[in-house]
């Protein structure tokens, strides 16, 4: 447990679905959940997302606990109007800890920070995709700038937009009310991304700070937070081993 969680760092765990130990552990991980949370994992059509939605879950509240101290079970949230779970606090003020989950096949990631502001979104590069996603959803820019790419390398870098766009959505909690073509990223090689908005979203494109990692090499990960004022965010990713106390 820390006593105040740094401002300027930002946890990310990712949790490979497949690993052995993680599998050993579904059970210890699904006992950490609310009946809620219990219930939407039943409703749940198909197997590996309900693994993925228990991880998740789990994952959050054991972090939550890590940097908060508490028992994981004990943590209770609450959705904004956009479906955002968030960290229920009783009284005023924010939630001590802002946090953001996200999961595709094989993989779940959790994002931890000071801020509510973070979001994470991971996604499989290995999946067949409707070729004309990147012209329904991605800014003008982004779509010249994906298009000039040679052909060989345009799948991989599609991923890059498209991860830092559902991480920046993410982290203003917004969903698709925020529409991704109103706002661009940049990005080139061996350079931090940086993102520009049209004049009617309302944000300031210096204040963030965005991250990108291939935890393997098959999934595509992006991390968006609000930077602190006092400057840098320090992005510490690392995989996860389940160690759930029965
Ligand atoms: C719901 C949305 C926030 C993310 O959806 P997603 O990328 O399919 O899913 P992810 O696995 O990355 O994230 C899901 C998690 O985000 C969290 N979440 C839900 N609503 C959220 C919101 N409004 N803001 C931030 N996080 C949210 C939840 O924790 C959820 O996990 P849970 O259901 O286990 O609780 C939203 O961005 C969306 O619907 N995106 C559509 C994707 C798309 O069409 N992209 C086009 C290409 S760019």
């Amino acid at each position: 447990m820390v006593d105040t969680y740094p401002a300027h760092v930002v946890h990310v765990l990712t949790v490979r679905q497949n690993d052995p130990d993680v599998r050993a552990a579904l059970d210890r991980c699904r006992s950490l959940l609310s009946a809620e949370e219990r219930a939407r994992e039943a409703r749940l059509h198909f197997e590996a997302d309900r693994e993925r939605y228990v991880i998740g879950r789990a994952l959050t509240r054991l972090l939550l606990s890590r940097f908060l101290g508490g028992d994981p079970r004990d943590w209770r949230f609450v959705t904004n109007a956009h479906g955002r779970p968030e960290l229920a606090v009783s009284g005023e003020g924010p939630p001590p800890l802002g946090f953001n989950v996200s999961h595709t096949s094989g993989m779940v990631a959790c994002a931890v920070a000071a801020t509510r502001e973070v979001g994470v979104d991971v996604e499989c590069v290995d999946r067949p995709l409707a070729h004309d996603i990147a012209d329904r959803f991605f800014a003008p820019r982004e779509i010249a700038d994906l298009r000039a790419l040679p052909a060989s390398d345009q799948p991989r870098a599609f991923f890059d937009y498209w991860t830092l766009k559902e991480a920046y959505i993410k982290a203003r909690g917004m969903g698709l009310a925020l529409p991704l073509a109103r706002f661009a990223f940049r990005l080139a090689p061996g350079r931090t991304p940086t993102i520009a908005f049209e004049a009617d979203v309302e944000d300031i494109a210096e204040s963030w700070q965005f991250f990108q990692a291939w935890p393997t090499e098959l999934h595509r990960l992006a991390v968006a937070v609000r930077r602190p004022p006092e400057g840098e965010v320090d992005v510490r990713l690392d995989g996860w081993t389940p160690r759930v106390d029965a």
